[in-house]
């Protein structure tokens, strides 16, 4: 059977039975949901009491499709059924049922200060009591701006959204409007949000118009998205140079977050911005992942490559919702009202997501935030590789900076075929056993893991012994 997982990737396939059902036998099932066994925090039982997570999901899913408001938090990858939580400070999250966990997926990437850091917290509170919003203009919006361009020079003017959807959409408009061409190349594997045309895979061959991923796409919507191999540079190159005429833009996630973790190869960027430029093709960074978060200028600053336009989301909104997309005031003075370009938002630029994301960006260019969270990041890698291999698991990691990518192959990851050799059953299994001691990585093997500065070292330490007792186990 195949499902549709939108929420944070592309299409990927479900097991047939839950992983918990395949793993664990009907009479232990049954008898631990009626004892309702409960894991202590840093404890080793390999169940905990999820009794008012369950009741709570049944509710959820008369009223809410599926149980869930975005698709990969109902676990369908894994199996089983989420966990419902109560609130969340620094690293971790605890649950209805009382449980706790150390946070690796920090609200899939936003949370990079930990939940609810106090300079941010108080900064929304301080702006609430002024109102929520205006639906005008507010000096904010100018100080959250300026603090975008002075760290990601290739924006110099930016437009504010409210989320990575919505500002990829418009920047695939501004290139069409730019260029006055239709077509969009993508990357197999990378995500940009669930606009029509970007719900599109490879027909058979690269260079195939694409079909639509998700039924309710229309094929003619779908039918100027072409799609190829990340990493790819032979192909990709061919691609552009016999599409060049036709081509408005080429969209990359520069570290690609939504298939695993999956970095771009030495020569692949570079290459993507001097055909791009050549051709006169638009080059568009999805950096709504990697913006703040490998670096404090995004993927661009730390490969030292411009593209055209930006998209940005989650860490620039501080855990509320949030997306912006610029470039070169000569692109974005084509955006409405400047231009004509048309794109408007009622909440754009709204007083608490752009407060949120003053205080959070004001945290990060502290000096040494990002050194200290590549250094806890590479002390989790190693140890996690160094267990794994202990534990005689063949395990692949991938990272850049706090960005983590953990998959049960031998091969190396470079693009999504590649990461689709993972075992993603054994990932189902580490999954489980993972959070039932107290460590919540992404329910789905095809998400990154974030570390965020509110990770401490007895954190580290206790989810590498984990690892090592589940490897173990797997
Ligand atoms: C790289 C990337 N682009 C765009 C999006 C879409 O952002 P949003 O979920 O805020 O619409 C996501 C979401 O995870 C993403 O990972």
């Amino acid at each position: 059977m195949i499902f549709v997982d939108l929420g944070h990737g592309s299409l990927k396939s479900r097991p047939r039975r839950s992983a918990v059902d395949r793993l664990y036998p009907l009479t232990t099932r049954c008898r631990l949901f009626l004892t309702g066994l409960r894991s202590p925090w840093y404890g080793g039982a390999l169940f905990m009491k999820t009794t008012t997570s369950k009741k709570l999901f049944a509710a959820a899913q008369r009223v809410i499709p599926g149980g869930v408001n975005s698709p990969v938090r109902a676990f369908r990858s894994v199996g089983g059924h989420p966990l419902f939580i109560k609130r969340a400070k620094g690293a971790r999250l605890y649950d209805v049922d009382g449980n706790s966990f150390i946070d690796y997926v920090l609200s899939w990437g936003p949370m990079i200060l930990g939940h609810a850091p106090a300079a941010v917290i108080q900064a929304i509170t301080r702006a609430a009591a002024n109102g929520t919003s205006y639906g005008a203009p507010t000096e904010l919006e100018i100080r959250l701006a300026h603090m975008v361009t002075e760290a990601v020079p290739s924006m110099q003017q930016v437009r504010l959204v409210n989320s990575g959807t919505e500002a990829i959409m418009s920047a695939i408009r501004l290139a069409r409007a730019h260029t006055r061409r239709d077509g969009v190349l993508k990357f197999e594997g990378c995500y940009h949000g669930h606009a029509d045309y970007l719900l599109a895979k490879a027909g058979s061959g690269v260079a195939t118009l694409g079909l639509p991923d998700s039924p309710g796409v229309p094929v003619d919507f779908t039918k100027h998205t072409l799609t190829a191999p990340y990493n790819d540079i032979n192909g990709v190159r061919k691609l552009i140079k016999s599409h060049a005429g036709k081509l408005a833009c080429v969209i990359v996630e520069p570290v690609a977050g939504n298939m695993g973790v999956v970095p771009p190869h030495d020569e692949f960027l570079p290459m993507l911005r001097a055909l791009t430029r050549e051709h006169g093709i638009v080059l568009i960074f999805d950096e709504v992942i990697t913006g703040f978060r490998v670096h404090y200028g995004g993927a661009q600053a730390l490969y030292g490559i411009e593209p055209d336009l930006t998209c940005l989301g989650k860490i620039i909104g501080g855990g509320l919702p949030v997306g912006a997309y610029g470039g070169a005031r000569e692109l974005m003075q084509q955006i409405a009202p400047a231009g004509p370009v048309y794109q408007a938002g009622t909440l754009s630029g709204n007083p608490l997501a752009v407060t949120a994301g003053i205080a959070t960006l004001k945290q990060l260019k502290v000096p040494g935030v990002y050194r200290g969270l590549e250094e806890q990041a590479r002390a989790l890698a190693e140890g996690l590789a160094e267990r794994a291999k202990r534990a005689g698991v063949p395990l692949m990691q991938t990272r850049v900076g706090s960005m983590m990518g953990a998959f049960f192959t031998k091969e190396p990851v470079v693009d999504y075929v590649s990461a689709k050799q993972s075992d993603t059953q054994r990932y189902a299994k580490y999954f489980h056993r993972m959070l039932a001691k107290g460590v919540y990585f992404a329910p789905s093997q095809f998400e990154a893991a974030f570390l965020s500065t509110a990770h401490t070292s007895r954190d580290l330490a206790h989810t590498l012994a984990s690892a090592y007792t589940v490897f173990q186990a797997l």
